[in-house]
């Protein structure tokens, strides 16, 4: 049976969502849309939701004055609320707080803990708490974190429990190398790998003393290390959400290279401790900067998708996102192009093609409809292998490629020139055409799809609204 369980990382709720949660999220929302069309809804699990334990939350909290249990429900719901304007359909929205993970995090650890994965040590070493990890030597770039520059790294000597990562290092190896499950793209595949070889150390999975998460089973000095119950949440969810036990494992994990280790070796230790599947693929995409510079407060160049709402709508929003950079790399976000983007890619392409063709069609009789339509086999065969290929910006480059071809076609052939037959049978091409790039649009973006659908999936067109107005001056 065909069934994709498709996620995202669960998002820190220590600060309201940016445009770097927006991406990954849209990005697995757009494949969740494509393998609802290929294997029907009930086939597709998507999950998204936040991640609410942990010293980095609670700091978040006390800085805003909040019990922290208030405060991580406010912002789960802005990340909700995101996800809202931005169509993001997902099926669940998990939260660690949630007290159905917490009771299944506890029998997991028990377990572990009676099968012998788990023992207690002294462990000293500089923590990220941005990072919510002890850092190795490797790691650390003139005695800070690389990622938290802007924080300084703890010295903490604590007595945790520890998880045997090493005993699976050689199975977990060799299952990488035989694309048991694959590590996309293949940079990252060797990435892990040397990552591998450069030596593994056990884990501490507890912190002691901490004070907001979930408590060890068996010593409630010390509560689960945030990650390790994070990425069990791909599991737990499968389990106290009713019918869902069938999607798991995985099928594919959406996120960035940042986060790559936690998934791609450590969740797979837990899951074989535990005797269970390991996820299918593991997709991680770039890191991008804005404006040429990483995003910060200070600089202030954080880009709230709301702003990009507001101005450009939701669904050239998508366009702008997920066309901004190629998926697998690292890339930069202009803001400057955006406004240019808009016109050139959307309303000057697409929007004019439709409109001009809606008007040229009026008063015909339409015969096309989206379910029998003659496909354009060069066109889907392209756009097909790009997106199954994990690069959505290739496969919507297909789409805009083809809507260009069909803007100069529309240029040449000046229907309006032409006799009455002709004229017609010209202008029912390009319904055709346009009625054939539906469903590709409608993954990245739904309601404009939606809109061409109700234009021309009928035999009498009329003119629609723009489907992409003209901007507010700045
Ligand atoms: N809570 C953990 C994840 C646990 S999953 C079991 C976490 N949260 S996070 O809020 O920091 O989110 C990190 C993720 O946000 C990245 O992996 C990526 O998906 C997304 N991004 C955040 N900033 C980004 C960029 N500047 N560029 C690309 N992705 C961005 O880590």
């Amino acid at each position: 049976m065909n069934k994709k369980y498709i996620t995202t990382p669960i998002y820190y709720v220590n600060a309201k969502p940016h445009v770097g949660h927006a991406y990954t999220t849209l990005a697995a929302d757009i494949y969740a849309r494509f393998y609802r069309d290929l294997y029907g809804e009930g086939n597709i699990f998507f999950m998204t939701g936040t991640d609410e334990h942990g010293d980095k939350i609670l700091e978040a909290a006390n800085k805003e004055g909040e019990p922290v249990e208030q405060y991580v429900d406010k912002i789960s719901n802005l990340f909700k609320d995101m996800w809202k304007d931005l169509n993001i359909k997902y099926n669940h929205f998990f939260r660690t707080t949630d007290p159905r993970h917490k009771k299944i995090v506890q029998e997991i650890l028990q377990d572990l803990y009676n099968k012998e994965f788990i023992y207690k040590k002294i462990y000293e070493g500089y923590y990220c708490v941005g990072c919510e990890k002890y850092l190795n030597d490797r790691e650390i770039v003139e005695g800070k974190c690389p990622v938290h520059s802007n924080r300084d790294l703890e010295y903490r000597s604590e007595e945790n429990y520890f998880f045997k990562i090493t005993d699976f290092t050689e199975e977990i190896e060799q299952k990488i190398k035989d694309r048991e499950y694959n590590i996309v793209p293949e940079a990252r595949f060797s990435e892990i790998i040397s990552r591998v070889d450069a030596g593994i150390q056990d884990i501490s999975i507890s912190r002691n003393g901490a004070q907001w998460g979930i408590d060890i089973p068996w010593d409630n000095n010390h509560k689960v290390y945030v990650w390790f119950e994070a990425l069990l949440n791909y599991y737990t969810a499968t389990v106290f959400l009713s019918d869902k036990e069938r999607f798991f494992p995985a099928d594919i994990q959406f996120l960035a290279k940042d986060i790559l280790w936690f998934h791609s070796f450590i969740q797979q230790a837990t899951l074989l401790a535990m005797n269970k599947p390991l996820p299918k693929t593991i997709l991680s995409h770039g890191f991008f900067t804005v404006n040429g510079c990483k995003m910060s407060k200070s600089i202030g160049n954080v880009i709230d998708p709301k702003d990009m709402i507001n101005r450009y709508g939701v669904d050239a929003t998508r366009y702008l996102l997920i066309s901004s950079f190629a998926f697998g790399g690292d890339g930069d976000i202009k803001e400057s192009d955006f406004d240019v983007k808009y016109k050139g890619e959307l309303s000057d392409s697409l929007g004019n093609l439709v409109s001009r063709v809606a008007k040229l069609a009026e008063g015909f009789n339409n015969p096309h409809t989206i379910k029998n339509l003659k496909i354009d086999q060069d066109f889907q065969d392209k756009f097909i292998s790009e997106f199954q290929s994990y690069r959505p910006d290739k496969a919507l480059k297909i789409i805009t490629n083809k809507i260009n071809k069909l803007n100069l076609i529309l240029a040449d052939k000046e229907p309006w020139k032409l006799e009455k037959e002709e004229k017609k049978e010209c202008i029912l091409f390009f319904v055709s055409e346009i009625l054939g790039l539906v469903k590709p649009i409608s993954y990245f973006m739904p309601s404009v799809a939606e809109k061409i659908l109700d234009t021309f999936n009928k035999s009498n067109i009329s003119k629609p609204e723009p489907l992409f107005p003209r901007l507010n001056k700045k």
